[in-house]
């Protein structure tokens, strides 16, 4: 269970959303099936939000949506089913993921999508701004934190040890302008500590 939390000035909209945990993974080799399910995790928010309104809430988005995006809550698939299909590409921020490239300055976007915290206001206009959040059950949030940082630091395991997992990281962090996995709260920390404790295990298994 998740909610979208929709702020916008002083009017607090609640929105109650149903986004299982099964629907992340997003099947993105075939059309059809995305689209079916895009369909089906579509319906189910607006079914359960139609649920839950009070009809005092009335939603009214501002010229620039900012989503905020905390790490396992269905983001993608809200993002990638919802706000994919009401924004342009163009009208997506330049960089809206990365924080430290991220320009509020440029004049036409209508979409700020970003895993950074809600101090990424102070550079937005903030009476034009309307703010959107997912908020999960905070213990289903930690075990799928777990899942995700094992599952990411296990890709390491390509490698054939520590060092050479640590210095192919850093070239292709430096090389890549893209906002990596490894640059985000929690998994800055949670990853590499994974997977030092994942080649301890290697490591183990192999000198019996
Ligand atoms: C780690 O692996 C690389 C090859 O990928 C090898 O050249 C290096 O000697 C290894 N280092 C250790 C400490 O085993």
């Amino acid at each position: 269970m998740a909610r979208a939390l929709l702020r916008s000035g002083a009017l607090a909209l609640l929105l109650v959303v149903a986004v299982s945990a099964a629907s992340l993974p997003l099947a993105r080799s075939d059309d059809d099936d995305d689209y079916k399910r895009c369909e089906g995790v579509v319906k189910g928010w607006a079914d359960s939000s139609a649920a839950n309104e009070n009809g005092a809430d009335k939603l009214s988005l501002k010229d620039l949506l900012f989503f905020l995006h905390i790490p396992r809550t269905g983001g993608r698939t809200y993002f990638h089913c919802f706000l994919r299909k009401l924004y342009t590409n163009d009208q997506e921020c330049p960089r809206s993921y990365d924080k430290l490239r991220f320009d509020p300055r440029s004049p036409d976007c209508k979409l700020v999508v970003s895993h950074d915290d809600y101090s990424l206001m102070s550079k937005l206009p903030r009476e034009r701004t309307s703010v959107v959040t997912i908020l999960r059950n905070p213990l289903d949030r930690v075990f799928s934190t777990y899942e995700f940082s094992v599952e990411v630091a296990a890709r390491f395991l390509v490698h054939q040890n520590l060092t050479s997992a640590k210095l192919m990281t850093t070239r292709v962090l430096m090389k890549s302008c893209a906002v990596s996995t490894l640059d985000i709260w929690p998994w800055k920390y949670l990853v590499p500590w994974m997977r030092e404790d994942l080649f301890a295990r290697v490591c183990l298994f192999t000198s019996v």
